[in-house]
């Protein structure tokens, strides 16, 4: 960490400001002064969230703005009826918007001169019109209620938004699981969530190859059917021209069958539910094996979504708008779908590899369409740094003039090459820090106020107005400038998690027990001088792969299904491109050696249990023990320390119940195996 530190501090007085906003940037301290304003106290952040409450077509006026009764189930616009998908499509259409596109969407495959041989375009009067089929057909064919959940387990396809919608509209809920996740997975999940019907696609299209879902669908069931959990209805969008679908007549329905005969102008109301009913449900990755249902508000989340699109975005009627993230994971949740539509934008969703069919794809689809907001991730933007920057000048990218990071910290080397190259360095650029228990934004910068405070190459900036958080220490007590420390969140925000779903213990456990009053993300950070929040990465059991959360504990907990696998620990390696890479630690059981083969062979088990996502990085390392300290845990800070190679020196204190001598044998034991490994 110090290590870290010190490359942090030396950019915590590079003040940046864009050419074009130099009339128009606070004062520090004058930023500071608005901000505390906003946090004074509960009436302070009720009056901010009010502020963009009132802007939104509720069906019934909230009672109560902030119901604090029951903490930490805090409670927004409480009385208030509002729903999703009217403020996605509904209101644009009352606002004029009828005709304006909503979504241009780009498949991955390309003809032989390179341009994308399917582009598929829809206006806001389209999708208002699929989502109504779509949820006719949800209704009155399968019978799906409010309340219920389903799970939709399908690839960057329009389909995947209108099915979000058409749920919305009938109150129902959905479970999305990403694509990239195993049969295994989907399995858990879809039990988890209680879902008797899932929609899914034939296939997805990959770097040039089809990557087929359908047959891991019907694997889960087959799992679910062992555990006695029924699916009854599979919903399969053709997206690729593959025929070999296996195909289950008596279960399985083709999207267009499921949608014949549904007349095209077919109406069913946006019901109008409440407030703190939820929305959806998204399982991510904690320290324990089984996933966490962040389960997401309505009332709060529409506030918090539309009010960091308009602060954070800075969005006008003539942006066109694209986020690079995948709609599995929460930010194509809040920042692809309900984000982007509830403020009227044009949206880019693109379906494929950010490399394909050559490195500078992205930059000729924000050349094509015009890209004006540009949301992206650090591991792509290290990807493709990596190429001449020739690539990305042979694009016109002059429209851009907001680019957002999210999902891990970005490395100011890669935060100047985005400003200097996509940016022209005259563009809002900011990282974005959020979770999926957050529902949406939580710092970054604000042009949408008007008024930009400096950039800096690396920082997370300030939490929006109306938020509070800090850097503590194991104490609860406030660090000072440059000292790492715990980042919590001080005040409830419109877009929290209500609680996990049927789990309310763990919920107040994970989250607001370690310091009372105090929001616990599970990362580290340092605030700087100028009252800036640096995140730095996790604090806990959670590895960040390419900006995919991933539980150690996960891995470890499929790792030992194998029957080979007596013990395993896995731990991140800090990586240049993907942030971190999952590294595990192996003991095998007695009569198994360790071999290339093997090691293949447990990849493939951890493709088969969690997914690609996980394996097609992963590093295993064969050691005779897991080194424990005495009263028995796993010395995880150690091996973390070993495998980014710190010097023994250097971490001796940190298993400070164990003996020093322990912790040195553990400390060689490691070091040669990973050396070995290399
Ligand atoms: C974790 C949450 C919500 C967006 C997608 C990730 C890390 C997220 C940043 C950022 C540094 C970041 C944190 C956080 N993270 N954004 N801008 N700078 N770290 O959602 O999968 O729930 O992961 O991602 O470690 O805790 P998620």
């Amino acid at each position: 960490m110090e290590q870290e530190k010190q490359e942090v501090y030396k950019e915590f007085k590079e003040y940046i400001i864009p050419p074009s906003w130099k009339d128009r940037v606070w004062d520090i301290e004058d930023f500071k002064k608005f901000h505390e304003e906003t946090v004074k106290d509960k009436e302070s952040v009720e009056k901010w969230w009010v502020k963009w409450a009132e802007q939104l077509p509720w069906f019934r006026k909230w009672s109560r703005v902030l119901d604090d009764s029951n903490p930490p189930f805090y409670r927004w616009f409480v009385g208030g009826e509002i729903n999703l998908a009217y403020l996605c499509t509904d209101w644009q259409i009352e606002k004029g918007r009828k005709n304006k596109l909503a979504i241009i969407w780009e498949g991955e495959p390309v003809n032989e001169a390179g341009e994308p041989k399917e582009v598929r375009k829809f206006t806001y009067y389209d999708l208002y019109r699929i989502s109504n089929r779509i949820a006719s057909a949800l209704r009155d064919r399968l019978g799906v209620r409010k309340g219920e959940i389903v799970t939709l387990y399908l690839p960057m396809i329009p389909e995947l938004p209108f099915y979000m919608l058409a749920l919305q509209r009938i109150g129902a809920k959905h479970s999305i699981v990403y694509s990239g996740f195993s049969a295994v997975a989907l399995a858990d999940r879809v039990e988890a969530a209680g879902s008797r019907i899932i929609v899914t696609a034939d296939g997805l299209y990959r770097r040039g190859r089809i990557i087929r879902l359908k047959e891991v669908v019907d694997e889960a069931i087959k799992i679910l059917e062992e555990r006695g959990h029924r699916v009854e209805k599979v919903i399969v969008v053709k997206r690729t021209d593959r025929t070999d679908v296996p195909f289950n007549e008596a279960r399985d329905i083709w999207h267009t069958d499921f949608l014949a005969g549904i007349p095209e102008n077919v109406r069913v109301d946006a019901i109008p539910l409440p407030s703190d009913d939820f929305s959806y449900i998204l399982y991510t990755s904690g320290t324990t094996g089984a996933p966490k249902g962040s389960q997401e508000s309505i009332g709060g989340y529409a506030v918090g979504l539309y009010a960091t699109m308009n602060m954070i975005f800075d969005v006008k009627d003539d942006d066109i708008y694209w986020c690079t993230a995948d709609i599995g994971w929460v930010t194509g949740h809040s920042y692809i779908v309900y984000g982007p539509l509830m403020t009227g934008l044009t949206s880019v969703m693109y379906e494929g590899a950010p490399d394909y069919p050559g490195p500078d794809r992205w930059w000729s689809i924000i050349e094509r369409y015009g890209v004006t907001i540009f949301y992206t991730t650090p591991t792509a933007i290290r990807m493709l740094m990596k190429f001449p920057d020739e690539l990305v000048k042979k694009h016109d990218l002059s429209t851009v003039r907001i680019a957002h990071s999210v999902g891990e910290p970005i490395n100011p080397e890669a935060f100047r090459w985005l400003y200097s190259n996509v940016c022209r360095n005259d563009a809002v650029c900011s990282s974005t820090w959020w979770m999926t228990e957050t529902g949406h934004i939580l710092t970054g910068h604000l042009p949408g106020l008007g008024k930009i405070y400096p950039l800096k190459p690396g920082t997370n900036g300030y939490t929006l107005p109306g938020v509070k958080a800090d850097v503590i220490d194991e104490d609860g007590n406030s660090c000072p400038p440059g000292v790492r420390g715990y980042f919590v969140i001080k005040t409830p925000w419109p877009g929290m998690l209500m609680t996990l779903y049927k789990d309310p213990q763990r919920y107040v456990d994970i989250y607001w027990k370690r310091w009372e009053g105090c929001f616990w993300t599970g990362d580290y950070a340092v605030k700087d001088q100028d009252g800036y929040f640096w995140i730095l990465g996790r604090a806990d059991d959670v590895i960040k792969v390419a900006g995919h959360r991933i539980g150690t504990a996960e891995v470890e907990s499929a790792m030992i299904m194998h029957p080979a696998v007596a013990e395993s620990a896995c731990v991140g390696k800090p990586d240049e491109v993907k942030g971190e890479i999952p590294m595990i630690f192996t003991v095998l059981k007695h009569g198994y050696n360790a071999s290339p083969e093997l090691e293949q062979e447990l990849k493939m088990h951890l493709r088969k249990t969690i997914g690609p996502l996980v394996a097609s990085d992963a590093i295993i390392v064969f050691i005779n023990a897991v080194p424990k300290t005495r009263s028995g845990k796993i010395m995880r800070r150690l091996l973390r320390a070993v495998v980014a190679g710190k010097p023994l020196g250097d971490i001796t204190t940190l298993e400070d119940e164990t003996a020093v001598k322990e912790v040195a044998e553990a400390y060689n034991m490691i070091k040669e195996a990973v050396e070995k490994r290399r």
